[in-house]
């Protein structure tokens, strides 16, 4: 019989070896993080976006004027947007959890040689973090809700963690309707989600819900799909096929020399097809989340 594999362990799998220690990384995901960015006027290449995109959400976190917020990335991964606002707001302390054990000491690792210390880095669950209720000013979420098996089981513990008018910023991909209208679309969708290890995606009404059970208020949702696919559909697909290509190309090069890091490439590759995916169909979009707990 073939062993169950749950599918958080999954997930903690899939980052592990995607950022296991021994790897050689290219410079922009340490310095950037591991997302599709921001595309706007000025901002036309992935290593620009994703610096942008951590300038975006500096802005909906509100913080600055000396406030010394704490400030929770909820799966930040290697931990580039908190590094970068940690070196933007030195008044402001940044913890980041992620599920992966690996990416957590990459990101100490980073931190350690940036000599930040108003960051800490853990590793752990967000659907259950063990932090005292009222602990945060700020939750942010980047690309992490997604890999939620129950997306309200999160925001739930976000406002428990939250203090009183504390703020909650998500971005992420939702479904703008509550269904796709094809369900041919939607396990293409499901089909490509699934190579990434993620379990499933929910409608924008379905998250309004959930956060307003949690107690959250002032939701307001800003569409950003066209700034990372729409127009950059032709090089989402170049993206794409370079990925694809010089991750079968290092396999090849690599075979039997150990670890490459081929599953970074490929995941690029699937993640161009998927913007390519979002901007001619329009069914699954890419929003920012921001609500405030009462
Ligand atoms: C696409 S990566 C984004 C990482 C980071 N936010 C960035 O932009 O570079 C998704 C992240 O979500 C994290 N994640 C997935 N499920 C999680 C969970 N249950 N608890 C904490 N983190 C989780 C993964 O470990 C991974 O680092």
């Amino acid at each position: 019989m073939v062993p169950m594999i749950n599918p958080e362990e999954k997930i903690q799998r899939y980052y592990d070896n995607l950022w296991s220690v021994g790897k050689k990384f290219n410079q922009k995901f340490l310095d950037g993080g591991f997302h599709f960015g921001y595309y706007e006027k000025g901002v036309m290449n992935y290593r620009k976006a994703i610096q942008n995109m951590n300038k975006y959400i500096s802005g909906l976190l509100g913080l600055g004027d000396g406030q010394a917020f704490d400030v929770l990335e909820a799966g930040c991964g290697i931990g580039a947007t908190s590094r970068y606002l940690a070196k933007k707001y030195p008044e402001c302390h940044f913890t980041g959890i992620s599920l992966g054990m690996e990416e957590i000491e990459l990101a100490k690792k980073i931190q350690n040689q940036q000599n930040l210390t108003n960051i800490q880095f853990l590793s752990g669950n967000y659907k259950n973090t063990g932090f005292q209720n009222n602990s945060f000013d700020r939750v942010f979420a980047l690309e992490s809700i997604v890999y939620a098996i129950k997306k309200e089981d999160v925001i739930n513990e976000i406002s428990r963690i939250l203090k009183p008018h504390g703020k909650c910023v998500i971005i992420d991909g939702f479904f703008p309707k509550d269904q796709p209208s094809s369900s041919f679309l939607k396990n293409a969708y499901m089909l490509m989600l699934s190579k990434r290890s993620i379990p499933g995606v929910v409608s924008l009404q379905e998250m309004q819900s959930y956060l307003k059970s949690a107690g959250f208020t002032d939701i307001v949702i800003h569409d950003l799909s066209k700034h990372i696919s729409k127009h950059y559909l032709f090089g989402g697909f170049f993206v794409s096929l370079r990925g694809l290509v010089s991750a079968e190309v290092r396999r090849l090069i690599n075979k039997g020399k150990g670890k490459t890091n081929e599953d970074t490439d490929k995941i690029i590759g699937g993640a161009g097809f998927l913007e390519m995916l979002l901007g001619i169909t329009k069914n699954l979009g890419y929003y920012t989340i921001v609500a405030t707990k009462k």
